[in-house]
């Protein structure tokens, strides 16, 4: 999909369709609701008046052969309040929008970005929607043709304030490895467990890092023994797939030596729970338990792009979870890269296992600080539905910065507590710690088992379960691409390293 960005009368642009949000309240306002409406002769103010239109957030109408433009037709999508419609709004709005056109044959669509306070912000926040939309993601597997052709050229009419050439260059480009790279996270994350298997997800790495500046090391299953990743491949066990531990490094600082920032992601290509089994029901979409690694993959890719000044190393834990004669199984004790004992109570709490040693080989590289992101916990989900990822921080300036940074990419995020209280369900009688706590506070129970292996250094762990798959009935279907934006501008936090 092509994008340019016109500033042109909104009147003179040559489309199929032009793509129109409109605020609730914008109709009797002076500005661009009203020129449409007296250019439709007023049909506006009787749809209004008769309430065929509201301006809610989600309602579209369409006009066809308008007159007095050079549109195929003018498609009205209504944005809600204009003080209730934020960024993340923004970007769904015009992301649902372009979906809903992709019924029709519209190869050329037009689109406004106007009506806000900043018009930079904005206008990343449509192009990345619309990038996000246009891809066809979930259909990979049908043979039958798909009817629709889709959007191919996109001219993204900007009422001009304040960007210039420049700006509206580095922001096209901005928008459009962030969108791109959010979608290769979906594309990956759907992808079923027979065909993405821990080994293939490992040559997609590759395969991204050849095409980049970015250096690699794929470590397969001797080479996790030998290291003593025994977490990692203790949960790989009952698989006949072979575990991947993948280290992916941009140097971006002038310094080799400069220490860099860790982001670690969960890749479980097929969770069935092991041997502590999980039901059949939905089992299928445990084929998305690989979100995290997916998004660290997809974040290295765009922070490589976007040459971000700064060192950062990607690390993917990718094992497969089955049960089989050589599962691990509830009980078993293991022993960690870093020495500490681990009582596996529960196979299907395997995501934490594999971070422990994740996050050993992250302290060895003494980094500024470490993220990780993964599709930890059903409690999470419980607790923050599907609109929100939590957020576990042992510094609460890292804290801030995270939510900061999730608030630029239009990513919503809420940070739980860590009272050392938590950490008591985790005792164990054999080994160090066991891998559950009890019933309650399972998210926060889930980060304190992680943090006992992080020590003193900055951290955030992601937990990514309610977000990581659109909610039934959204206008899009399968994996999200959560956390990619934040990641990248969470690394890209100047504050967060040493001077
Ligand atoms: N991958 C799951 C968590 C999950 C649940 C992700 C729902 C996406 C949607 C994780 O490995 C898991 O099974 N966690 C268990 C932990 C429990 C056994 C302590 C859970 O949340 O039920
Ligand atoms: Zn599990
Ligand atoms: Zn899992």
């Amino acid at each position: 999909m092509e994008v340019q960005l016109v500033h042109e009368e909104w009147s003179k642009i040559e489309c199929d369709a032009l793509l129109v949000p409109l605020f609730e309240d914008q109709l009797n306002a002076e500005g661009l609701a009203k020129e449409i409406d007296i250019s439709q002769e007023g049909l506006l103010s009787e749809l209004e008046q008769n309430g065929g239109w509201t301006g809610e957030q989600g309602e579209s109408i369409t006009i066809y052969r308008p007159k007095g433009t050079k549109a195929g037709s003018l498609i009205l999508i209504g944005a809600g309040p204009k003080d209730l419609c934020s960024e993340v709004d923004y970007r769904i709005l015009f992301m649902s929008a372009v979906v809903k056109t992709k019924a029709y044959r519209l190869p050329v669509l037009g689109v406004l970005s106007v009506g806000s306070p900043d018009p930079k912000r904005m206008a990343q926040c449509a192009l990345e929607g619309l990038i996000l939309g246009a891809a066809s993601i979930v259909d990979e597997y049908k043979t039958v043709e798909r009817a629709v052709a889709g959007v191919e050229h996109v001219l993204l009419v900007s009422d001009g304030s304040g960007v210039d050439e420049a700006t509206a260059s580095d922001l096209k480009h901005k928008a459009s490895v962030m969108a791109t790279a959010t979608n290769e996270a979906r594309r990956w994350t759907n992808e079923p467990g027979n065909i993405m298997s821990p080994s293939r997800l490992a040559d997609q790495a590759r395969k991204i890092a050849d095409s980049s500046a970015l250096d690699i090391e794929i470590w397969d299953e001797k080479r996790i023994e030998k290291e003593g990743m025994n977490m990692l491949l203790g949960v790989a066990r009952g698989s006949d797939e072979p575990a991947r531990f993948v280290i992916i490094r941009h140097q971006g600082a002038p310094s080799s030596d400069s220490p860099p920032g860790v982001l670690i992601g969960k890749g479980v290509t097929f969770d069935s729970g092991g041997i502590s089994i999980k039901p059949a029901l939905h089992m299928e979409e445990m084929r998305t338990d690989k979100a995290g690694a997916c998004a660290v993959l997809a974040a290295m890719q765009a922070i490589s792009r976007l040459q971000v000044p700064r060192n950062v190393v990607g690390l993917l834990a990718v094992v497969e979870n089955l049960p089989s004669g050589r599962a691990q199984r509830p009980g078993d004790v293991v022993r960690s890269m870093g020495g500490k004992t681990v009582e596996v109570i529960n196979t299907d709490a395997e995501g934490r296992l594999i971070l422990v040693d994740a996050i050993h080989y992250a302290r060895q590289l003494e980094p500024a600080f470490i993220i990780d992101i993964a599709t930890l916990t059903g409690a999470c989900v419980v607790a923050l539905g599907k609109v929100r990822a939590g957020i576990f921080c042992n510094s609460d300036r890292l804290c801030s910065a995270v939510q900061e940074a999730a608030s630029k990419a239009g990513e919503k995020v809420w940070p739980f507590p860590l009272d050392s209280e938590y950490r008591r369900d985790l005792r164990s009688d054999i080994a160090d710690i066991k891998n559950v706590g009890g019933r309650w506070g399972g998210a926060i129970t889930a980060a304190k088992f992680l943090e006992e292996f992080v020590g003193a250094i900055p951290w955030c762990h992601m937990d990514i379960a309610g977000v990581s798959l659109y909610s039934e009935g959204a206008a899009i279907k399968g994996a999200t691409g959560f956390g990619v934006r934040t990641l990248v501008e969470i690394v890209s936090d100047a504050s967060l390293y040493p001077e």
